[in-house]
Order: structure tokens, then sequence, then C-alpha cells
């Protein structure tokens, strides 16, 4: 049973547990700079506070500025439990690890300002932003190990894994990483496993990986676009090692893609995973069936693009799919 929990928020009873609507990040929390949105913050902080039990460290692939990581350790910090764990066993003897590379791309073009603003926080294209990372996860760096550099070329050495929170599979190749590397880690049966890439148009190989994946990861529910899973039992390594986006066929990708349901999610979130599904469909050399399948997505969803006023919206996501796959100028896959 999943139920609507909040405005882009559903979940069986196990999201229900986390209480998020009645959850008060302070300021700490809500503020650190970082791309997570308050109720996917206040969902690491429920989730290190609540049932985190120490059995496992805690992954968050992809850190940026810290948000997430800033959620998840003060939340550890005040679960009931936090005095009595034993961290000795951990890489580094340390709870959390996150991964990050630690720019973000610089412009093709010099005559492009390469200075940033986000959220009121100032950095600059293609220069390390890992000061501002250090900074922000400072007050927690007794909890925190970070790994700076590519994480394609990381390895996890087996300690057991309870939470992983994953905001990194901007490419198929580290979509296929990250499952080698930390599926067959977390503890089956009892472990989170979060997509924050998932409800989202773009990025298909997710949800293939998770179709593929879906009798060793139970769906849990959403938090906007994360995708939230509990294991249900070992994952083992042969499993992992398969990638099933660039290994298996255009059927078999379109049955993993469409394997799961997700009872109760918003239209609009469904409406993504069709355009994802178009994305799919031409990454796999089907271009023609690409097209079609989006006019007839624009045909269902003819609600959803008349109602549009933003400025990167339905109709813009909509539009970006079928340009770019006309032109074979999809977003970087490699
Ligand atoms: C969506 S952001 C993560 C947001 C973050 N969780 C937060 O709380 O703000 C994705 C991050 O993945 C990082 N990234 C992209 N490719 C990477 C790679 N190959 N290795 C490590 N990090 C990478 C980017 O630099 C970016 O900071």
């Amino acid at each position: 049973m999943y139920s609507v929990i909040a405005a882009g928020v559903v979940g069986s009873s196990f999201v229900e547990k986390l209480d998020l609507p009645n959850l008060v990040l302070s300021q700490r929390q809500s503020g650190a700079p970082g791309m997570l949105s308050y109720m996917e913050r206040a969902m690491l902080a429920a989730l290190t506070s609540k049932l985190y039990r120490g059995d496992g460290a805690i992954i968050d692939g992809g850190s940026f500025f810290g948000s997430s990581l800033v959620a998840s350790a003060s939340g550890l910090q005040s679960n009931p439990d936090f005095a009595r764990m034993d961290f000795s066993g951990f890489p580094d003897a340390r709870p959390l690890h996150g991964y990050e590379l630690g720019f973000l791309p610089a412009p093709a073009s010099d005559k492009i300002d390469k200075n940033r603003v986000f959220h009121g926080t100032p950095y600059v294209l293609g220069e390390s932003f890992v000061p501002i990372l250090e900074k922000n996860v400072d007050p927690y760096r007794d909890l925190i190990s970070l790994h700076i550099g590519d994480l394609n070329e990381e390895v996890w050495e087996g300690a057991p894994i309870e939470i992983a929170f994953i905001d990194v599979c901007k490419t198929m190749r580290l979509n296929a990483h990250v499952s080698k590397q930390f599926y067959p880690s977390m503890i089956g049966g009892n472990s989170v496993l979060i997509n924050q890439d998932f409800f989202f148009d773009r990025l298909p190989w997710i949800k293939v990986t998770m179709g593929y994946l879906r009798d060793y990861y139970r769906w849990e529910g959403q938090v906007f676009t994360s995708s939230i899973y509990t294991s249900i039992k070992d994952v083992p390594q042969e499993v992992a090692d398969y990638d099933p986006f660039t290994q298996g066929s255009y059927e078999e990708c379109l049955a993993y893609h469409d394997a799961v349901a997700f009872p109760g999610i918003e239209r609009k979130y469904e409406y993504f995973l069709e355009l994802s599904r178009g994305y799919l469909m031409a990454l796999k050399d089907r271009k023609n069936d690409a097209l079609e399948h989006l006019r007839a997505v624009a045909d269902r969803y003819e609600d959803l693009l008349a109602d549009e006023h933003t400025d990167r919206g339905n109709q813009f996501r909509m539009d970006r799919a079928v340009r770019q796959i006309t032109n074979g100028n999809i977003f970087k896959v490699s």
C-alpha cells in the first residue's frame, strides 16, 4: 500500500515512518549550500536519526557542496544510539563516505563567464569547489570521509553498506560503476538505497538498472525526483557486474525500464518516465520508435503541456527530447 504523504512525496509504511511532513530541519540542515530540496534533506536526516543502526557505512555519491552529507551526518548525531555506535570497522573508521569529482565542467568557449553563484554561494566553473564542500562538512569531520576525484576510479573494498544515497549516475559508465562497487556490499534485507535522479526525464539507465534489480530492491516511495528502495536480499557480485543498459537488448532494456509500477506518483512524474523511455529508445538506436513514442506521449499528456507556464517545465522537456533525438545530439552518454 502506498499513500500520498505530501505533494511529490509518496510512500509505503516505510516512508510514512519517516514522518517527513512533521520534520523540522535545523538552520544548518536546511541552509547548507547544495542542490537538495528541503524534503530530501528531511528524508536523509530522518533515515540516519530514526532508522540507521550503525551496521554499515553510508554512501553519499555526488556530494557537490555537501547538503546531502550535512543532512545525513547531523541526523546521525541525533540518533538515540549514536553514542553506542562503533565505526572502527568502516573504511577510515568513519560511517559516511562522500564521493565528489570536485569541479563542474568549464565552458568550451573562453568567452563564457566561468563565475557562477549557486543559491548564494559563488564558485568558478572548471575550478575546484572542494574548499566549499570541506567547510560545509567541517562540523562533522570525524564522521565523514571525502573521496575527491573521479568515482569511476574508486573501489569499495567490501565493508557493509546500510544506506546508499546515489546522486551521481549522470552517465551510463558511472551508473554501471556504482552498481558494481556498492550494491553487492549493501546489507541484504536490511539496507536502504536512494536514487536521486530517478523521477526525471533523462538518465534512463538508472530506471533500467533498477528494473533489472527488481528482485533485490523493493520500491518504497518517492520524494520528488528521489526514488527510495529497501533491500530484499544480497545482490551477488555477478548480478551487479552485468550492465543491463549497455549489455541488454533493446527489448530487454524497455522491459526493465517499465518493470516496476509506481502507484500514487503524480501524473507529471509518469510523464517524465515516458520521456526517459523515449531517450532510452534513441540511445538503443531506435530513433524512429523514439520519435513516434514522443508523439504519442505529447497526445496523452496534452493537458500537462498546455498547463505549462515555467521556463524549464513540461513543454521545454518535450521539445528538448524531440530536438536532441532528431539531431542525434543526446546528452553526454559515455
Ligand atoms: C547533483 S550533484 C550532487 C548534489 C549533492 N548531493 C547535494 O547535496 O547538493 C552531482 C555531483 O556529482 C558530481 N560528479 C559528477 N561526475 C562525477 C564523477 N565522475 N565522480 C565523482 N563525482 C562526480 C558532480 O561534480 C556534482 O557535484
